[in-house]
């Protein structure tokens, strides 16, 4: 059921500003004292300052240091929208979030304002668009900016120039700037390009893909904008990386258009110089019946993907590929059973696929087929169910998921079941998103899972060649992005036993 206010039974706490018997007292109770300002340290964790409050949204008093006076009323309108919502509207809303289980406090939301002038580009994000092209986006406030892309190899000096188009969307009484998109290209890999948007302003650079390996991914979901969420992008930015993959839940906006452009800005500085490429969330969605009834209005008008060059018709699933890698970006909320475009489309993505030539294929979904943690259980079934047989005949690699706020590790399964021939499942919605860690996992452990942990953290895939991958997961420190789990991986279209027409009942035990 449903809590207004949120359960830390488990949380191994230390050490606190309240008073030592109010908290063991609230701990027996497996409830936080509502509206009660605590700072709580966390074994093995930085300290966390946190105020208990109703429908997880988090109105820390540190936001008195963050938040400036005006902003403050975007904390505080969700609060009144959502109970109206709540009580008019409350399963499409609270949507699969909501459950019993045990989150781990967040850390406070970050609400980045836009300081400069309103002609000024701001949330520029680069996206890959075919093998060596780029789109850059970003909006503006004035609505008569061009959306005019200039770049070059030498920072001032611009040889290309790009005029691509603009949209713009409304959502209830909040209207999006002017959101500008241009593709620009071709460019060469692993090259260094300086950019300018709409004629001015400051400029920005990105390094381009490699032209053939290694390369290597940051894989991170859940993100939000918290200070967990800073904490994780600094430490994504302390070591190079090509591109940056999300397997949904960007925002958290959660309606609150206004955060949308904040999320833009926080991650602006990191999505402006590396490829972020996203797939949707279920906070992504912000469906209101009769008025928004299909969602993603603002996912799809900010984050537009490259889908109609992997012939897919939507948004929110499609395919792209770097060297000797094919990544594909399937969609958890919307049609995925056999009948529908995403099943077609997945079923001719994967056909497409010369393993010959591209070895390594992995996919990235929000709502996971195998997890052992309290949150979310069931929720990626029905998908797994209609999906995993084509997954697993064309010897996918690797499955990233996001959604459960923690991270998990599976072996090679197919059907719930080790099988050798099958995707390693790995659940990475760790970002650091305001609703805290999932920190119940199921006791005692699969043993089809190997490494579980509710902590804040982002992981690295480097293909080092067409056989071997180095998989790699950081957990957040405040100073240290410490490397808690590692594994290599062998591809399987070079592996023999997997080779030839896969018999989906021969299940090879691997653990
Ligand atoms: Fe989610």
């Amino acid at each position: 059921m449903y809590s207004l206010f949120p359960s830390v039974s488990t949380i191994p706490l230390y050490n606190t500003n309240c008073s030592s018997s109010s908290i063991i007292t609230t701990f027996r109770n497996n409830k936080l004292s509502p509206f009660t300002a605590c700072t709580y340290k966390l074994k093995q964790q930085p300290s966390l300052s946190i105020t208990t409050s109703p429908c997880h949204i988090n109105n820390n008093n540190n936001n008195n240091s963050i938040m400036s006076k005006g902003l403050k009323s975007i904390a505080t309108f969700p609060l009144l929208v959502h109970t109206l919502c709540f009580l008019l509207f409350p399963q499409p809303l609270l949507s699969q979030d909501v459950s019993d289980y045990v989150r781990q406090p967040a850390r406070p939301t970050i609400v980045t304002p836009h300081q400069s002038s309103d002609s000024e580009p701001q949330q520029v994000h680069i996206s890959l668009v075919g093998k060596d092209k780029m789109r850059v986006s970003w909006i503006t406030e004035d609505k008569h900016t061009k959306s005019v892309v200039e770049y070059g190899t030498k920072s001032g000096k611009y040889t290309g120039k790009v005029t691509g188009d603009d949209t713009s969307y409304q959502y209830f009484f909040y209207s999006s700037g002017k959101i500008h998109n241009a593709v620009i290209g071709p460019l060469e890999p692993s090259t260094t390009y300086f950019y300018r948007c709409g004629g001015s302003g400051p400029e920005f650079s990105f390094k381009t893909p490699p032209s053939k390996l290694p390369i290597e991914f940051v894989i991170v979901g859940d993100l939000g904008q918290t200070e967990w969420t800073a904490s994780t992008l600094q430490h994504v930015d302390s070591s190079d990386y090509d591109v940056f993959l999300l397997p949904g839940d960007l925002s958290y906006a959660d309606s609150q258009q206004p955060l949308w452009d904040s999320f833009g800005r926080l991650v602006q500085p990191y999505a402006s110089k590396r490829p972020w490429m996203v797939t949707e969330g279920n906070h992504e969605m912000e469906i209101f019946p009769i008025i928004y009834p299909h969602g993603f209005k603002a996912y799809n008008a900010r984050w537009p993907m490259p889908y109609q060059e992997s012939g897919s018709t939507s948004n929110l699933y499609y395919s792209f590929e770097v060297p000797s890698t094919h990544v594909i970006m399937l969609g958890s909320y919307t049609d995925f059973d056999a009948k529908s475009d995403q099943y077609k489309w997945l079923q001719n993505d994967l056909a497409k696929i010369d393993r010959s030539k591209t070895p390594w294929v992995i996919v990235l979904l929000h709502a996971p087929w195998y997890n052992t943690n309290d949150a979310h259980q069931g929720e990626g079934e029905s998908m797994r169910k209609a999906m995993e047989d084509l997954l697993y005949q064309a010897r996918v690699d690797l499955v990233f998921a996001g959604h459960v706020h923690a991270y998990e590790r599976f072996t090679r399964i197919y059907d719930n079941k080790a099988n050798s021939c099958g995707p390693i499942y790995v659940t990475v919605g760790d970002g650091g998103n305001r609703e805290g860690l999932a920190m119940n996992f199921k006791d005692p452990a699969s043993p089809l899972s190997l490494f579980r942990e509710p902590s804040f953290g982002h992981g690295r895939l480097r293909i080092v060649d067409e056989t071997r991958a180095y998989w790699s997961w950081h957990r957040n420190n405040d100073t240290d992005a410490v490397v808690a789990d590692d594994i290599w991986i062998e591809s399987l279209s070079r592996s023999k036993a997997c080779s030839g027409t896969p018999d989906p009942k021969a299940v090879h035990e691997e653990l």
